[in-house]
This record gives C-alpha cells, structure tokens and sequence, in this order.
C-alpha cells in the first residue's frame, strides 16, 4: 500500500522543514503543496494581475504550467518551465499565495495535480488541505502548530537570515493576517482534521518534532 502521509498547520508552523526531515529518514520524497499556490501567486504578481479578481487568476491558473521536481537539495517549482524556486519565498508572494488560494476552482486544479503525484509515489505531503482534502485516507495524518509568538519568532530569525529586513512584530502581524485568511475562506479552511494527531511543538526543538511525527507514522503503519 502506498505510504502517504499528510501534515497540515498553520503559517511559519515548520511543516516544510519538518516534512523534508521526515521524508528523508523514511526515504520518500516530499510535496511541499504551498509552493504551488506561490508560484499562481508570483506570476499573478509579475503579469499585473490583481489577486482579489477570482474570474482573472481561476483563468491564469487554468492555463499555467505549474510543475514540481525532486533535485539532490530537495523540491523545485517551475511556471512554464522556469524554476521560480528562489522566488516565491516573499512576504508579498506568501500574501499573494493565501489570497488565489481561496478560489475554488484554483482549489481544484491544485488538488487534482497533488493527488496524482501522491496516487505515483510514497511521499509526505504539507499544506493546509491535505489531511481533509488531498489524502482523505492518509497512513498517517499530522496537524503541526505552535502558538503565533513562536512561530512569528522562528519565522522572524530565518528572514533575517536570509536578510529581508522586517521586524519581529511585523513577521507576527503578517503571519495573523494569513492564519486569519486560510482559516477562515470558505472552501477547505485550514482545520485539524478529526482523525489528525496534534503535534504542538512551541517546546520542542526541530529534532524533536521530527521524532514525534516519526512515532506517529511508525505507529500507524504498524496499528
Ligand atoms: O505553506 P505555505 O505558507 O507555503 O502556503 C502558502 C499559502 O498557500 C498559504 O497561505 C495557504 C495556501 N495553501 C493552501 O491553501 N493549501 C495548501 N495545501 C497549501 C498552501
């Protein structure tokens, strides 16, 4: 049976890292599903197209080529067979991302693109849809949060990083922003479904996440 296992949580949660971490140790690729809702939204961005207008990005999204490839260093996006990897990581295009991703029909193509690739290989998958939506009989379904200080503070510190100059308390506000508008739309919200195992990890380092969500699948593979 394929191994399939969803992550679900809110913005800055740490899925994306968690789930490469865990995909590698069980040696099966990752879908980071987010990065395709930021590539719709970096060429609705680069085309001039307003993301508030559903009939306009529904008709970009039907007509993109969006696509995802596994390197040596992990996931990459193409639009039309650019790799947009190293540009769809702003907090405009995160923005821009949340908003097309309200659209149901966008919903749908998206959906239908990550339940083939799912349907073709052993993999884990993060976003917000995946545990109620995307892999409805999942292995194993996770839903991966920490309280908003938290998560704004990790997210603030890799910005940093990676110099882009927003403070602490504007990483937080923009982080509300989008919990509010991926929890609240009203096509697939972003919720902990029923049969989802909560992992909070506000005091767990990354390590320690990544075990628990290990012992998780171990033990649904195994019950
Ligand atoms: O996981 P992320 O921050 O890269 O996702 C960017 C946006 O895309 C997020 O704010 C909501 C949307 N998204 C979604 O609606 N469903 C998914 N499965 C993944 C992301």
């Amino acid at each position: 049976m394929r191994l399939n296992i969803g992550i679900d949580g809110p913005v800055g949660a740490g899925k994306s890292s968690v789930a490469d971490a865990v995909a590698e140790r069980l040696g099966i690729l990752h879908l980071d599903t987010g990065a395709m809702y930021r590539a719709l939204g970096l060429t609705a961005l680069r085309r001039g197209i307003d993301v508030q207008d559903e009939e306009k990005i529904v008709r970009l999204c039907r007509e993109l080529k969006v696509t995802v490839g596994h390197q040596a260093d992990g996931q990459h996006t193409f639009v039309e067979g650019e790799d947009v990897t190293g540009l769809i990581r702003t907090p405009e295009v995160s923005m821009a991302a949340s908003t097309v991703s309200r659209y149901a029909e966008v919903r749908k193509e998206m959906v239908r693109i990550q339940q083939r690739l799912a349907a073709e290989t052993d993999m884990v998958l993060d976003g917000r849809d995946i545990c109620m939506t995307v892999l409805p009989d999942a292995t194993a379904k996770i839903y991966l949060t920490a309280s908003a200080e938290e998560r704004a503070r990790r997210r603030y510190l890799e910005m940093k990083e990676k110099g882009q100059p927003d403070s602490y308390e504007q990483v937080l506000e923009d982080l509300k922003k989008r919990d509010d508008q991926d929890m609240n739309r009203p096509v697939e919200p972003l919720r902990q479904a029923p049969d989802a195992v909560l992992v909070d990890s506000t005091g767990l380092d990354f390590n320690g996440t990544v075990e628990a969500i290990l012992k998780i699948v171990e033990e649904k593979r195994n019950g």
